[in-house]
């Protein structure tokens, strides 16, 4: 069974395994990580629903700078995927936007609950399924500022 860690289901920690091999992204990955912790931790500690609203708003903010962030770098590199994955960026973006207007309707508690799961999964499934993406092309191809092994 799981442990009893209080924050074990709500938090993701940042591992090696989710290293994109760029140092620059990694450390908006990281900061991310931190955002999507904090408004969970808001949501759990039952903290007021106006303090839940401003971490997700951060979340919003850190999501379009980071997005714009890898987009460009798509751009540079000129990476064959770009716009499958600046589609996911968008679907992202339009599902977290969905959320923060849950939050701003109110509604009841376990709906915050849902709807904070909902923000982790839909970052930590990104990054597994579509950053790991370009973290094998920009090894393969020597783009990106790739850390040494
Ligand atoms: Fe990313
Ligand atoms: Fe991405």
């Amino acid at each position: 069974m799981s442990s009893r860690v209080d924050s074990s289901p709500w938090r993701l920690e940042w591992s090696d395994a989710l290293s994109v091999g760029i140092p620059e992204i990694d450390v908006e990955h990281q900061r991310f990580i931190g955002l999507v912790n904090e408004l969970n931790e808001a949501i759990i500690g039952r903290l007021d629903l106006a303090v839940i609203k401003n971490r997700m708003q951060s979340i919003l903010e850190d999501a379009a700078a980071h997005f714009a962030h890898e987009e460009e770098l798509f751009r540079e590199w000129g990476y064959p995927e770009a716009s499958e994955h600046a589609m996911k960026h968008a679907q992202i973006t339009l599902a977290l936007h969905g959320i923060m207007t849950r939050f701003e309707r109110g509604g009841m508690e376990y709906e915050w609950i849902e709807a904070g799961l909902k923000v982790k999964e839909a970052l930590i499934e990104h990054l597994l399924a579509e950053d790991m993406k370009y973290r094998d092309y920009a090894q393969r191809t020597g783009l990106g500022r790739v850390n040494p092994a």
